[in-house]
């Protein structure tokens, strides 16, 4: 185990805000930063880090934590793997330890990932140190990637027998089954032998965001029909293609910068655009762009450049990507560049400058593009095809989420169509309905799909579902998990106890507050106030501190319990979060909160004894009867009397805990 006191040297060492940055891109707000949560889909930001607590949440899906959490829940990784990445990433040293036994789909993880960093060193080293490598490396240098780029890439060679690596990596103590799990070897046909997957390959490594090989992309070295030119690892279970983008470890912090990626279609452009210096470029592994990509990069940026060969055959396909980076809420803009260019060869003839120079005057917005495309085509010449171009143009309009890019496209669009922008509206009115009911229709046949499914499982239903429009939004808001809501005076208790320290205990678990586990609905508070108590019998600091420096799981409950005090309230549109971490007069929040509690707590009580009540004997209703009466006294007491009378401190009482308090320098 890793000792408590490293816990604090990493926690100490590790920003929070730089951690969660390789995620989010976020924007300073007040004392923290807020930016869009990477826990659920969301389009406004709900999402907040508080660097001097080192703890983030997320007002829409309840998730939160601090910088380990975070690791573990982004990398998926468990507490003791969050805790090493982070040293290592901030330069904490720590003992060589044996792993504590890790869960079983972490365990396969790690190895897949350690599988594939080996790889990737065997297929470097194949590249710049061995005889069969040096055709490949000369490949890369005629094409002119320096030794720098292939390094800091990880580019490699995989030798061409077929067992190479696989031999290479058995003998390393490799064990075979990750190997096959992570791709990189197979099984012949006949299921005799096992092989390399990758043979006489130039191998691109593919990187997660932290810059961990997931993947990898081989390139033929010599044109072939009987073999295809690039060979890309199969899905697994630390590589899904949908939300990777080849050259996002770099590329990340540079579009954090820039506000905008460059999407490339090929591993080669985006390595000679990042060579030359421009390192927002990113692309996909030959796949259709997705929605999961978007969102990754929405993380990082806003803005997504589409280049955009001249002799690309692809441009149904850009024009789909184009839809769903709109979709996503990101602002889109497109670079067609010279005949016969493309990013890679363009970039070696005129370097970042000339790049940029040639970004500047003829990168275009989405509309523009598709306009100017319809121009060079001819559609734009003849009134029916020209129709037809507009309603393309106002489909991928359609698409936007903010109403008023809408509302600036649909007036560019009538600039330059000379359409009027009434008619467009109506147009886009008849497609955005269109786009409604072709995604009802999916809907329904999904769920048709499914209830024959259940139907075909199990015996007919009873009741008869509801006609779908009874039910069905237009569109279907995202899932968000809501973890179940704690009622706000219960985390109050505890918030109060953990920020005033043991005064506070004493007053709300002692004779005048009279709170004990009981009186709460939520397990988790229930638990924390036991630990509380336990904690102060046994004379061990009670603070904020003391148990933000605890394991899983107080990091997330005292995140959750304090971050409560920022309330989000609604002042006209705007959302607006006001920190109040110092109370001017915590006794009287707290006598609020005493009452509110037991009040919830005789309310639960009461309806329990009541159904209690409704199910019992005659011999057993009386006593129960006398009970609920009790209750409901009790009840109605509480609720006409202040909560200042009712749990008033004598003036000498509240001098000693003020005066206790000040002493109490183990506060937060
Ligand atoms: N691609 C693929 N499988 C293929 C061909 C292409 O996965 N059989 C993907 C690769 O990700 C490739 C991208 O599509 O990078 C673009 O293809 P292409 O332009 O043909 O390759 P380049 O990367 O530009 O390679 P080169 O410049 O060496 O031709
Ligand atoms: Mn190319």
């Amino acid at each position: 185990m890793i000792s408590d006191h490293k816990k604090e040297e990493i926690r100490d060492s590790a920003d929070i805000v730089e951690v969660v940055s390789d995620y989010v891109k976020l924007k300073r707000s007040g004392s923290g930063f807020t930016g869009l949560c990477p826990f659920h889909n969301e389009k406004t930001p709900s999402f907040h880090v508080t660097p001097n607590l080192g703890i983030y949440k997320c007002f829409g899906c309840g998730a939160g934590g601090d910088v380990f959490n975070f690791v573990m829940e982004m990398e998926g990784v468990g507490f003791t793997e969050a805790l090493r990445t982070l040293a290592e990433r901030f330069n904490v040293d720590l003992p060589q330890e044996q792993p504590t036994e890790p869960d079983e789909t972490y365990q396969i993880k790690e190895g897949i990932y350690h599988a594939l960093k080996s790889a990737g060193m065997f297929f470097y080293k194949s590249l710049v140190e061995t005889d069969e490598g040096q055709k490949a490396l000369n490949y890369l240098k005629n094409r002119g990637f320096t030794s720098e780029t292939i390094k800091k890439y990880g580019l490699g060679y995989a030798p061409g027998s077929g067992q190479s690596f696989l031999n290479w990596a058995l003998k390393q103590g490799l064990d075979e089954a990750y190997l096959h799990e992570a791709g990189l070897v197979k099984m012949s046909q006949d299921g005799q032998r096992t092989y390399d997957t990758y043979r006489e390959r130039v191998m691109f490594p593919i990187f997660n965001p932290s810059g961990k090989v997931i993947a990898f992309g081989g390139r033929i070295l010599k044109k072939s029909d009987k073999a295809p030119k690039y060979i890309n690892s199969p899905q697994t279970k630390v590589y899904n293609k949908s939300e990777s983008l080849y050259g996002i470890q770099v590329a990340k912090n540079e579009i954090r910068k820039e506000k905008e990626a460059i999407l490339v279609e090929g591993y080669t452009d985006v390595l000679a655009l990042h060579q030359a210096g421009l390192r927002n470029a990113i692309a996909t592994s030959g796949t259709a762009l997705t929605a999961e990509q978007m969102r990754v990069l929405h993380r990082y940026g806003d803005t997504l450049l589409f280049i955009y060969d001249s002799d690309n055959a692809g441009q149904a396909a850009m024009l789909r990507g184009i839809n769903i980076a709109l979709e996503e809420g990101l602002g889109v803009r497109v670079l067609k560049l010279p005949e016969g260019d493309d990013p890679d060869s363009f970039v070696k003839q005129f370097g970042k400058e000339g790049f940029l120079s040639f970004k500047k005057e003829h990168a275009k917005d989405f509309v523009s593009h598709m306009v100017d495309a319809a121009i060079l085509s001819g559609e734009w010449d003849d009134p029916v095809t020209q129709k037809r171009a507009i309603s393309r143009i106002l489909t991928s309009i359609s698409s936007i989420p903010d109403a008023v890019s809408r509302d600036t496209y649909v007036q560019m669009l009538s600039r330059l169509s000379k359409v009027g922008d009434r008619a467009l509206y109506e147009e886009l009115g008849i497609i955005s309905g269109q786009k409604n009911r072709q995604e009802k229709r999916r809907e329904m046949r999904q769920k048709n799909q499914e209830q024959a499914q259940s139907q075909r499982q199990s015996p007919p239903q009873q009741e008869e579902a509801p006609p779908y429009w009874e039910n069905e939004p237009v569109h279907n808001p995202p899932q968000i998990q809501k973890k179940p809501t704690i009622i706000a005076c219960e985390k109050e208790a505890i918030r109060l106890m953990l920020q005033h320290g043991r005064p506070m205990v004493e007053y709300i678990a002692g004779d005048v507050g009279a709170i004990n586990e009981q009186f709460y609905e939520s397990e988790e508070m229930r638990m924390m106030h036991l630990n509380i108590i336990e904690r102060y019998e046994k004379k061990e600091p009670i603070s904020i501190k003391a148990y933000m420096d605890r394991g899983h799981p107080f990091p997330q409950i005292v995140g959750d319990v304090i971050m409560e005090r920022y309330s989000v309230s609604e002042h006209g549109n705007k959302k607006r979060i006001t920190p109040i971490l110092k109370d001017s007069e915590p006794y009287k929040v707290a006598r609020g909160n005493l009452k509110a509690l037991k009040l919830l707590f005789l309310d639960r009580k009461r309806s329990e004894f009541q159904n209690m009540y409704r199910n019992a004997d005659d011999s057993q209703k009386k006593e129960i009867s006398e009970k609920l009466k009790e209750i409901i006294l009790w009840y109605n007491k509480l609720q006409h009397q202040s909560a200042d009378e009712l749990f008033e401190l004598s003036e000498k009482e509240k001098q000693a805990l003020l005066e206790k308090e000040q002493n109490n320098n183990d506060r937060f």
